[in-house]
């Protein structure tokens, strides 16, 4: 479902008209929509009907409590990669025993506050990550629930930057390295072999790479059962790519099938840990054009949200589709939609055409997964607020920062 659809020529989040958000709330500001959210969370769903399964947010795609704390009434777990992203979960009121937690570098610290806590399971990286656990579990009288993190060496088919799951990555555990580190893990007295996880790389639209992995873990699953080492679960990551601009990425169902063919008959829980797929169209980005400025070779709409709001295409070079909240408001000529941020990366979009005017309201769309989640305050620039639409209501679930509380931690010195 698409929540952001024009109403009498102007752009909605669901019930709600962006131009009210934008009275009530200003701008920049990121606009959310439940029911999309939560669309989104029973297509993975239903396509896990019937099956021992478990659906673990990706909390780093989008971590305002309020997001979390809708996953977490309508049963989802939890794929964290931080403390920081924990107390999130535990302040949201996600349950701990449903959190899976990755990362390469998790910190003696982090695994005490998860220990404590008592997640689901640990995804471990290294050898020196799951000798470290092993013993920070014994400290503190528990055992440790552990999948390795596996590296199959696929190729995903995505962005470079966002492939996990090549031998050149630094992610998981080497495939070949593996089966090793689950004898030694056997052997330790504080760990629990719990599962296996495997993640490939982010916005994947093709299926057959996601299949060829599940298909190499398992793999290593039947030779640890012949070694007598039996896994509870599988943890088969996250990735699965969304419409940004002309994609025509797979139903959840269609890109899950063949995945879910390969586990037919296995007693196994099944994990996936979407992000993107979950929030990325369910939230957009509402900005204000300050200026239209007609330079000699190109014209700019210079915008007041900038790559420190959404940093997806001056980092990645992130197509979003922008639209104008008033539709038909004039003639139309080509932008380079820019922020006002000191840097020639400080774009929204190249070359857009558009119909609009100077105080004019823009949508930045697809912006619900990795936006507000990679913000920054660089230009010492408050972040955007964040809203989220219910029908015909909205509710500001962050409020916008305050440059006084941008420098609060700071002290001079004589
Ligand atoms: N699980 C693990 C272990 C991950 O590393 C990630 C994402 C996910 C799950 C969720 O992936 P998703 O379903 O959202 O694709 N900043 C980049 C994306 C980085 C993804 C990092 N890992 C972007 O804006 O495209």
């Amino acid at each position: 479902m698409n929540p952001f659809v024009y109403r009498n020529g102007i752009l909605c989040a669901e019930g709600v008209p962006l131009p009210q958000i934008a009275a009530e709330h200003g701008t920049p500001c990121y606009v959310y929509s439940r029911a999309a959210l939560l669309a989104r969370y029973e297509a993975f769903r239903q396509a896990l009907a019937g099956r021992d399964a478990m659906i673990c947010y990706a909390v780093k795609a989008n971590s305002n409590l309020a997001i979390l704390n809708q996953f977490a009434r309508a049963g989802a777990g939890f794929d964290i990669v931080s403390g920081g992203e924990l107390a999130r979960v535990l302040a949201a009121g996600g349950d701990p025993a449903k959190v899976v937690f990755s990362g390469v570098g998790k910190t003696a610290d982090e695994m005490r506050q998860a220990l404590a806590s008592g997640v689901f399971c640990f995804n471990v990286e290294s050898a020196e990550e799951l000798e470290r656990l092993n013993e920070l579990a014994g400290e503190s009288g528990r055992t440790a629930p552990i999948a390795l993190r596996v590296n199959p060496d696929v190729d995903p088919k995505t962005h470079p930057y966002i492939s996990t799951g090549l031998r050149s990555n630094k992610f998981g555990v080497a495939y070949a390295d593996a089966f090793a580190l689950y004898l030694r893990a056997r052997e330790l007295p504080h760990i629990d072999i719990a599962g296996i996880a495997c993640h490939i790389g982010s916005q994947l639209l093709d299926p057959a790479p996601a299949a060829e992995a599940a298909g190499k873990v398992l793999a290593l699953v039947d030779q640890l059962a012949d070694a007598g080492i039996i896994l509870r679960h599988l943890d088969l990551g996250g990735g699965i790519g969304i419409r940004y601009r002309d994609e025509t990425p797979p139903d959840v169902a269609d890109y899950l099938a063949p995945i879910l063919a390969q586990l037919a008959g296995r007693k196994e829980k099944i994990l996936f840990e979407p992000g993107r797929a979950l929030v990325g169209n369910a939230g957009i980005l509402l900005t204000r054009i300050e200026y239209l400025k007609h330079g000699e070779e190109k014209n700019f709409a210079i915008v007041d949200a900038a790559m420190n709001d959404l940093m997806r295409p001056a980092l990645y070079d992130a197509w979003h589709d922008i639209l104008a909240v008033r539709q038909d408001a004039g003639a139309e000529a080509e932008y380079e939609v820019v922020g006002p941020v000191c840097e020639s990366g400080d774009f929204l979009g190249h070359a857009r055409r558009l119909a609009v005017a100077s105080g004019d309201l823009l949508a930045i769309l697809s912006a619900g997964a990795y936006g507000m989640a990679m913000s920054s305050n660089y230009n010492t620039r408050p972040r955007a607020a964040e809203v989220l639409v219910d029908g015909a209501k909205s509710f500001l679930v962050r409020g916008r920062e305050r440059p006084e509380q941008l420098f609060a931690l700071e002290t001079v010195i004589d």
